[in-house]
């Protein structure tokens, strides 16, 4: 294939979650980030309305965590985690530990969502083996819910695309709980839906099919970002927790794009309350600024394996890459920049008037919902006839071309901008949007 002109030889790279043909034929390429800003490669400045994806919530090329990497760098490029250590990473340790909900301080870290998702239910497995429970393997996901590309994610995961080439080859022992979109209950709901608690209670008729004996972990997203933001209904969260508590089932939170300020605070599970066994995380840890992803788990749940064991490893599970000196060294910058410019407060301030611009799109041509929590909102347009996704992908290719980044998946565009955004830039988003939505049929 030829290269546009002034573009490198495209051929050789197989793009990730892409439509390989089409974007080579008509290239969205990036140069270079700053604050709140792309820049592509033809010089257009884009307003970054997604955090790249899901993950500079700092915004972009900060300083601090430049300089930090940089330095990083310069004096421990890498350091094996297995037998050896490093103090960064014991200190990037207790950083995330403190901001996790009480008693979640052991963190075991990973260099991205999918191997966050792994790593916890593998953890969850060698809990109750170390327990002397080793027949509770089942695992319970959600429909729709998005784990990450590894096995065990794709087989709790809920999203058929990704599942379906690899169906032959997925965990054995796994449900998924109902998904909790519902446009005729909660169309256009500002916050938590007041609709749909209810569909926790289908995990009792998991349990009783299987026996809680069988049954070793419950994963969910608590606001589900990737399949088009879903926020979970008021009360959901917490029948969830009230039903694995009593059957001694681990839950699972992936807060791989909940964690780090999305929703106001840092994580998902102290903003709704709700305090699982283990919360996964990548992304903003690091503003992406170097691959990065951990894994926080309930304090009894580590002490059981580690303390569990007879003596030498007592888990055989780690990446080469486990606390990377320069993942460490952006964790712990980035940390310090969100609790130094309050990053998280400052969302949680915006929210209001993000929701309030979010909603102006109701009325607005094919907008069939409008659905919004902290600094993120999902807004569904009706499906064009025989084309699904159609409308949704050329939505989002001429809000490029106007400049601004938003996401799509299916037929919903999801908006989920870097905490630092002004409240001009916020108007700005969802009036581009609102102008592309009249200019396409
Ligand atoms: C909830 C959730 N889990 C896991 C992942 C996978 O993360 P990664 O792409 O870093 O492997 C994502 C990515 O968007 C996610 O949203």
């Amino acid at each position: 294939m030829n290269a546009p002109t002034g573009l490198p030889d495209l051929s050789h790279l197989w793009m990730p979650f892409t439509a390989n043909r089409q974007f080579k034929s008509q290239p969205r390429m990036l140069a270079g980030a700053k604050g709140m800003y792309y820049t592509s490669v033809d010089g257009r400045q884009i307003l970054d309305g997604t955090s790249g994806l899901w993950c500079v919530n700092a915004g972009h090329c900060r300083e601090e965590i430049v300089q930090a990497i940089a330095r990083q760098a310069g004096s421990l490029d890498y350091a094996p985690g297995f037998q050896l250590g490093h103090p960064l990473a014991f200190e990037a340790a207790s950083a995330v530990a403190g901001l996790m909900p009480q008693g979640m301080d052991r963190i075991f870290f990973t260099n991205s969502g999918s191997e966050s998702v792994d790593t916890a239910l593998k953890i969850a497995l060698a809990y109750h083996r170390a327990r002397g429970d080793a027949q509770r393997t089942r695992l319970i996901g959600r429909e729709r819910g998005y784990h990450g590309v590894g096995f065990g994610g794709i087989s709790v995961g809920g999203i058929s695309p990704n599942r379906k080439t690899f169906s032959g080859a997925l965990l054995p022992a796994v449900d998924h709980l109902p998904h909790t979109h519902s446009l005729e209950h909660n169309a256009f709901s500002k916050g938590q839906p007041a609709w749909g608690a209810h569909l926790a209670d289908d995990l009792e008729r998991i349990v009783a099919l299987h026996d809680p004996s069988t049954i070793a972990a419950v994963i969910v997203e608590p606001m589900a970002g990737s399949t088009g933001v879903l926020v979970p209904p008021q009360g959901y969260l917490e029948r969830l927790r009230e039903i694995t508590a009593k059957y001694g089932i681990l839950l699972i939170f992936d807060e791989v794009i909940t964690g780090y300020g999305r929703l106001g605070a840092a994580t998902a599970s102290e903003f709704f309350g709700v305090t699982p066994d283990l919360i996964t995380m990548a992304k903003g840890i690091s503003n992406a600024a170097v691959p990065a992803g951990a894994v926080a788990v309930r304090r009894e749940v580590h002490d059981a394996i580690v303390n569990g064991a007879q003596g030498g490893i007592e888990f055989f599970h780690g990446y080469t890459y486990s606390a990377h000196p320069l993942a460490a060294a952006a964790i712990l910058a980035t940390l310090d920049l969100y609790r130094r410019e309050q990053l998280f407060t400052r969302a949680r301030t915006l929210a209001p008037a993000f929701e309030a611009a979010a909603h102006t799109l109701k009325g607005a041509p094919n907008v069939i919902d409008v659905r919004n929590i902290g600094l993120v909102a999902g807004i569904e347009l009706a499906p064009r006839d025989g084309a699904p996704g159609a409308r949704a992908a050329e939505a989002f290719q001429k809000c490029f071309d106007s400049g601004l980044m938003v996401r799509y998946t299916g037929d919903t565009l999801a908006v989920s901008p870097p905490l630092i955004i002004e409240e001009s830039q916020i108007a700005e988003m969802f009036q581009s949007i609102g102008k592309v939505l009249k200019e396409i049929a």
